[in-house]
């Protein structure tokens, strides 16, 4: 593995800002941050990206499949609506760990449903920040088990 691809979707451009008592107050860059540390103390080069645009998400799934390169995903709201997603990581055939900052399920009903699970290795939800790293510890584990 040479990189990991960490993909954000619609509105996590204002995290730290918005709905603080969900989300909390770290913002994007310094998650961006926590994990290019961790990927630097291992050799792996960081892509880190965020769209509030579907297509841009699906080109970047795809992108990432292609090149073989793991996906941690924070889909925002389209976790609970798009099909188009849930294709591209089939179709790309994507390893996809589906990240969420807050428990999903413990909040209003429409968010217990994912589109992305059943297509994800696994899920992390409801850590903040550190679902990320958490997720990016299970990239690595996953990782020292093929070798
Ligand atoms: C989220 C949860 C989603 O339900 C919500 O639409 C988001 C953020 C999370 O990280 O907790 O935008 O994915």
């Amino acid at each position: 593995m040479s990189a990991v691809h960490v993909l954000n979707g619609p509105n996590l451009n204002l995290l730290g800002k918005r709905e603080p008592a969900i989300y909390g107050t770290a913002s994007l860059d310094d998650i961006r941050a926590t994990l290019e540390k961790r990927c630097a103390e291992r050799g792996v080069s960081l892509v880190f990206r965020q769209s509030n645009h579907e297509g841009d998400l699906v080109d970047w799934i795809q992108e990432a499949g292609g090149a073989g390169a793991p996906v941690i995903l924070n889909a925002g709201a389209l976790t609970h609506t798009s099909i188009a997603l849930y294709d591209a990581i089939k179709g790309a055939q994507a390893v996809v760990i589906e990240v969420h900052l807050s428990n999903v399920h413990a909040r209003e009903s429409f968010r217990s449903h994912s589109f992305i699970s059943p297509a994800a290795r696994g899920v992390i939800a409801g850590f903040g920040p550190l679902s990320y790293v958490l997720a990016l510890d299970a990239v690595f584990e996953n990782e020292l088990r093929k070798s």
